[in-house]
């Protein structure tokens, strides 16, 4: 089995924020999520080089445009880095085969007669980088995502792609295949942009205007559309056209925001129907992030949370669980450093790092050292040895994105189960009379077993923290291509020695 999860390519105008490391952890849970599994799997992410607003921020760093597109992809990359995000291939449409590419699909739809040069009058908006209808803009004439932009108002001679001819069989196929589109609450939505007849799209700048880009292999006046050579990135990442690239093609994956579902949704199938392509399988979209002024962040606007900030302050764990835990497709939901450092010290520290303390600790000052060998099991014992069972079985198949809430709740849930279990049991009591010690050790060792068995899970969300408390428990995780994991109770190796305990989550205040 095969995974090919992608992230959009993000435009390097500006440093990356919040929401560019939202979509490329997602794409990493999920492809960690999938090696669980037992697939093979390969992500991609990475940077969108050309058009019209990338131009005019490398105009304005005063670097020449391969120095400025270097320095921000590097700044991307690094990030992504810093994340723990683990691309199989960064990418940047500066590459030449990937440039080459796209020009011989222009000139293949440009020979199959999809291709028309003619007149356009219509309004732009350069924080999308998308022509925009009326209806498309607010009751004061702004694209709602960059209400700072005021929209320009085009009049050129361009190059268009015929795409109305498929617009009824990619009806047909968003019908036939519900898993087309994640959650399935946007599939309406896409409907919708397809009732309509669709005008031709524009796929070329006047080099004049715009000169960042893939020249028209029939018109050296022009160079491509950005979106339009964004898009084939997915193709180009797998080595297209060469073979071998459909046996992963045929299981792609899109996470996209839900500002990109139009360019994914109905620009990009249809351009891979024109070149007798499949549509990826799936589009897994996801909601916004809202900065300061409850507006959706944005590097156009500036209102945005800086993730390297984060990271230095609660390490990235805190902010790969944030995410994971609080991300909605179906709304828009706010970050803060500030909201991402209470859920860091109230669940992640507060929940695991310190129960993952205290029975460890425990452990270590009474039994020797040792992780102590259980007896016979109570009902309570069984009841949060399920909780946990079933957290970690959230994370043993496949999951799509829009679900990560819920399976990290149930991370919650058996945490809360084992904290309370814990107190209740008193071990610091139990430990007391020789009666009621091998009582204590199963206490310990139910409660250290079934912690074990969650981060094996929640590995795919937090994977410093987990691997680190895994490697001390003696209990590595291991997932090889072929060999799906199970979860199981009882594979903490009782007697084996524990390293020094040390703290996973230490408490940040304000
Ligand atoms: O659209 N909340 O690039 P882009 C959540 N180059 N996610 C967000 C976000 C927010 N506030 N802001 C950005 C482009 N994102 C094109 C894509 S793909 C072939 C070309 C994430 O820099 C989210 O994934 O504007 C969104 O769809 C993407 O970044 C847009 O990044
Ligand atoms: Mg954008």
């Amino acid at each position: 089995m095969r995974s090919y999860v992608t992230t959009p390519i993000y435009y390097v105008n500006a440093a990356p924020h919040i929401g560019h490391a939202h979509t490329s952890i997602m794409a990493d849970i999920l492809k960690r999520n999938r090696q669980a599994a037992g697939f093979e799997t390969k992500m991609t992410t990475g940077c969108d080089e050309h058009g019209q607003k990338n131009q005019a921020a490398a105009i304005a760093s005063g670097l020449s445009a391969s120095d400025y597109l270097d320095m921000r992809s590097s700044e991307f990359r690094r990030l992504f880095d810093t994340l723990n995000v683990g691309y199989d291939f960064f990418v940047r449409t500066s590459r030449p085969f990937h440039m080459e590419q796209v020009a011989l699909i222009e000139q293949r739809l440009m020979d199959a007669g999809l291709i028309v040069k003619k007149q356009y009058t219509g309004i732009y908006c350069a924080g999308c980088e998308q022509f925009k209808k009326p209806s498309d803009l607010d009751e004061h004439g702004r694209c709602p995502d960059h209400p700072t932009l005021i929209p320009e108002e085009l009049d050129e001679l361009n190059y268009f792609f015929k795409i109305e001819p498929f617009r009824q069989r990619l009806i047909d196929h968003v019908n036939d295949n519900p898993e087309f589109i994640s959650p399935p609450s946007f599939r309406s939505q896409l409907l919708n942009m397809l009732s309509d007849p669709l005008e031709d799209l524009c796929i070329s700048r006047p080099v004049r205007r715009v000169s960042l880009g893939v020249r028209l292999p029939f018109d050296d006046e022009y160079v491509t559309y950005v979106w339009f050579d964004a898009l084939i990135n997915y193709l180009t990442n797998l080595g297209w056209p060469k073979p071998g690239y459909e046996l992963w093609w045929d299981t792609a994956e899109h996470l996209i925001g839900k500002d990109i579902l139009k360019t994914h949704g109905v620009y990009w199938p249809i351009m891979l129907m024109a070149l007798g392509e499949k549509p990826p399988k799936q589009l897994s979209v996801h909601g916004h992030w809202l900065g300061t002024g409850g507006l959706k962040m944005s590097k156009t606007l500036g209102n945005v949370v800086d993730p390297f900030e984060v990271v230095s302050l609660l390490g990235s764990d805190a902010l790969r669980y944030y995410l994971a835990r609080n991300m909605r497709s179906d709304s828009d939901s706010m970050i803060s450093i500030e909201l991402i450092r209470q859920t860091y010290n109230s669940e992640l520290g507060n929940r695991i790092g310190n129960l993952f303390s205290r029975a460890g600790k425990f452990a270590k000052a009474r039994f020797e050292d040792r992780i102590p060998a259980r007896g016979d099991l109570t009902a309570d014992d069984e009841r949060v040895r399920l909780a946990a069972l079933d957290a970690a079985r959230g994370f043993a198949k496949p999951f799509e994105m829009y679900e990560l809430p819920r399976v990290t709740q149930a991370v919650v849930t058996a945490c809360d189960m084992l904290n309370n279990y814990f107190a209740e049991q008193a071990p610091w009591d139990l430990i007391k009379k020789p009666e009621t010690a091998p009582r204590c050790a199963t206490v310990i060792y139910v409660t250290l077993d079934a912690l074990r068995l969650v981060l094996e899970g929640v590995r795919q969300i937090i994977p410093t923290a987990a691997d680190k408390a895994l490697a001390t428990l003696g209990c590595p995780f291991e997932a090889s291509v072929g060999t799906p994991w199970v979860p199981q109770l009882d594979r903490l190796p009782a007697g084996r020695e524990m390293v020094e305990i040390e703290s996973l989550f230490p408490r940040v205040d304000a």
